[in-house]
């Protein structure tokens, strides 16, 4: 039996029949693995430049308590539990906002996560400001920062009394 013989047009040349060489394949190939390699780096570093500027946007109001109940000039903190649902999934996301009031009419909501990467930070009321676990920061009851690497403020939270009862927005 006769074995059949195959044979590319250009091949010992490097080219298929489509022209289409194995440098230029290569060459293909490298830009395509690199330009993978950089976009992947850049959305994880990207996380860090942007920090969470494209989080969504709070969307549920939290009920913190009877507002003649909470304590005139003194930081109160509460835990909360909100579910969020995006296009694809519904998830429970749990958090620690502080609110004080100096005249308790004006309310100050302030998230507990800390600016820098995400820690909660500690009313520390000896000291009269927030501290940061994790890499030492120091933060003012207004939650300027005071020391330390986080660039921003706390996130101050929206606020609004409804039925006597204090809400904020998470
Ligand atoms: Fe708070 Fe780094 S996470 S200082």
């Amino acid at each position: 039996m006769k074995k059949k013989q195959f044979s590319i047009e250009g091949a010992s040349e490097g080219k298929s029949e489509h022209g289409l060489d194995r440098r230029r394949f290569l060459e293909t190939g490298v830009w395509a693995a690199g330009s993978a390699i950089g976009l992947t780096l850049f959305g994880t570093g990207g996380r860090f430049v942007v920090g969470d500027a494209y989080k969504d946007k709070p969307t549920q109001w939290v009920n913190v308590g009877e507002v003649a109940a909470l304590p005139v000039g003194k930081m109160q903190s509460t835990t909360y539990s909100v579910r969020r649902k995006d296009a694809w999934r519904t998830s429970e996301e749990k958090g620690i906002l502080y609110v004080y009031s100096d005249d308790g009419v004006i309310f100050t909501a302030l998230s507990a996560i800390c600016t820098h990467l995400g820690c909660n930070v500690h009313w520390m009321p000896e000291n009269n400001d927030f501290r940061c676990p994790c890499h030492d920061a120091h933060f003012s009851r207004s939650g300027e920062v005071l020391s330390g690497p986080p660039q921003r403020p706390l996130i101050q939270l929206e606020t609004k009394v409804e039925a006597g009862q204090l809400m904020v927005l998470v």
